[in-house]
């Protein structure tokens, strides 16, 4: 009898495998980080050979490191950073081009061209989307145009495109022998290119962009046996039996399976999710509409979404490119050395602002600079950062749906920070709660896996599954609070009308 279930969540910064019991437990984990490529400013680039390999390696230490063997897993799921594209030679394998990744600026000019004359809300009705940088569509139109005789092998039907879950699916099948090309409708709706109501690519937005439909993989649930891994390899012949974006699958890890249940991952950036169950809203604030997750021939079910660039990359960057703390964890303890930000405030626009804002223009600042402010005060604005820029979409989240959330549920690698958390809840002024399985990323895909071959039963199993580990409640007085936050709206018009 199989007793575990396997996610392979292929992340931003790393890849990793997690197995899991009946319980939501993690039983193994094994993870690899990749190269950033960083070839011009604003672009950003993995090298997608380097990814497939690595989450082969990734999958064998897991099974390796709890002694279990390919039969005592049920099912395995697959999780992945959105929006990152690579197009690929469907008879080698080999990508055209390296992966172009969602932090990616270089189609700003794409996406101001699509939107000169009907504005920058012009495929939103359908896609839920607003025009950005962010989205997979105009990546894959920038490599057909800038990529050498690439846009007429698509034509004729000898290239494919993919967001990684794709990538590593068609891998996992078989690649270039038997590979399925296939994604669920979480990563479809982040291309731009898909109609959110019928989870179908759009003939003429894919016309409109330019992107050549026999390019784009068929779109099937999020939870359902898609096929199995190849006969040669590691987890040869699992089933491969659910893929959901990460930020979807944290929200399905969370048990967010309400309409009106929200979460928020803190990873390299941060996503705020709220389930508004099989409603699409679409924003007037500055959310996206996203599909929430399909579970097999259910319906549907869409999320308001808070996307923000730069968070726990912010922290990075403060260890990486200035070296002012030796580890991301460090920089708890160089901000306790002080009371406060000092007048500092840090606003982290690298990538353009996301949401609220949607301002590719916009570059980053430290603003309110004195004498006075030292490393302590800028470790504080770093970490201040990411909870000031989870209010702003918090209030447009409560704005769209006209109804205050009351609490928040965290997950992520940043949650482990604890003055950050206390700060979360002072400056949102409600209690932020932290489950005791923090992985819900991987653990989200899982659940999906599981679902579609009956390792559990439905979603009770996975409510009945989460559990409390801490709350911070909010303890700052309204008027610091509200003092703070609007000394921090300031520090982000500051950002605004950088690039010309
Ligand atoms: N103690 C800490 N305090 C603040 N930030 C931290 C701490 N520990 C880790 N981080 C930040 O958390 C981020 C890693 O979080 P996580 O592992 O959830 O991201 P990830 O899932 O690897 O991201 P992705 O999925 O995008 O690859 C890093 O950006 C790191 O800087
Ligand atoms: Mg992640």
């Amino acid at each position: 009898m199989a007793s575990y279930v396997a996610a392979i969540d292929q992340g931003t910064t790393s890849s990793r495998c997690m197995i899991f019991d009946h319980s939501g437990r993690v039983v193994a984990v094994n993870q690899k980080e990749h190269r950033q490529l960083f070839p011009k400013a604003g672009w950003v680039e993995h090298d997608p050979l380097e990814i497939w390999d690595n989450v082969r390696q990734v999958c064998a230490g897991a099974l390796a490191s709890a002694d279990l063997v390919s039969s005592d897993i049920a099912a395995c799921g697959i999780t992945n950073q959105r929006e990152t594209t690579v197009v690929w030679d469907k008879a080698t394998g080999k990508p055209v081009y390296n992966a172009i990744v969602w932090q990616d600026t270089r189609t700003d000019e794409i996406v101001s061209e699509l939107g000169a004359t009907e504005g920058q809300n012009r495929f939103q009705s359908k896609t839920g989307l607003p025009l950005a940088t962010y989205f997979s569509g105009p990546k894959v139109k920038w490599m057909l145009d800038n990529v050498d005789g690439i846009r007429e092998r698509a034509e004729k039907g000898e290239l494919l495109f993919g967001n990684m879950d794709t990538w590593v699916l068609w891998n996992c099948t078989g690649g270039p022998d038997g590979g399925l090309h296939v994604t669920d409708p979480t990563n479809a709706s982040r291309t731009l290119l898909m109609d959110l109501e019928t989870l179908q690519w759009d003939p003429e937005i894919c016309a409109e962009i330019g992107i050549p439909m026999s390019m784009l993989p068929e779109i099937r649930s999020s939870s359902e046996v898609y096929g199995q891994f190849r006969e040669r390899g590691v987890f040869a012949g699992i089933p491969i039996a659910g893929i959901l974006g990460d930020q979807q699958a944290a929200t399905f890890g969370q048990a967010c399976l309400s309409p009106g249940e929200a979460k928020n991952t803190y990873g390299t950036g941060n996503f705020v999710l709220l389930n508004t169950g099989t409603e699409r809203v679409l924003s007037d604030n500055g959310l996206l509409t996203t599909v929430g997750y399909k579970i097999g021939t259910n319906d549907t079910v869409y999320c308001l979404e808070g996307s923000i660039a730069v968070t726990g990359s912010l922290v990075q960057w403060m260890r990486d490119n200035l070296g002012m703390i030796g580890s991301a964890p460090e920089i708890e303890q160089v901000a306790r050395s002080v009371d406060d930000n000092g007048g500092a405030y840090f606003v982290p626009a690298f990538s353009g602002l996301f949401a609220p804002h949607w301002r590719s223009d916009a570059r980053g600042a430290i603003v309110g600079l004195t004498r006075y402010v030292n490393r302590g005060h800028l470790a504080r604005a770093v970490l201040e950062a990411t909870a000031f820029q989870t209010r702003e979409v918090i209030e447009a989240m409560n704005a769209d749906s006209g109804v205050p959330l009351k609490s928040l549920k965290v997950d992520g690698g940043m949650v482990v920070n604890e003055l950050l958390m206390q700060f979360q809840a002072d400056i949102l002024g409600v209690p932020v709660i932290r489950p005791v399985v923090n992985e819900t990323t991987a653990l989200g895909a899982a659940y999906a896996a599981g679902l579609a071959v009956g390792f559990w039963g439905s979603e009770a199993d996975i409510r009945s599954n989460w559990a409390k580990d801490k709350q911070w409640d909010p303890s700052m007085t309204d008027e610091v609070r509200e003092k703070q936050y609007r000394d921090w709206q300031k520090a982000v018009t500051k950002t605004f009308d950088w690039v010309e």
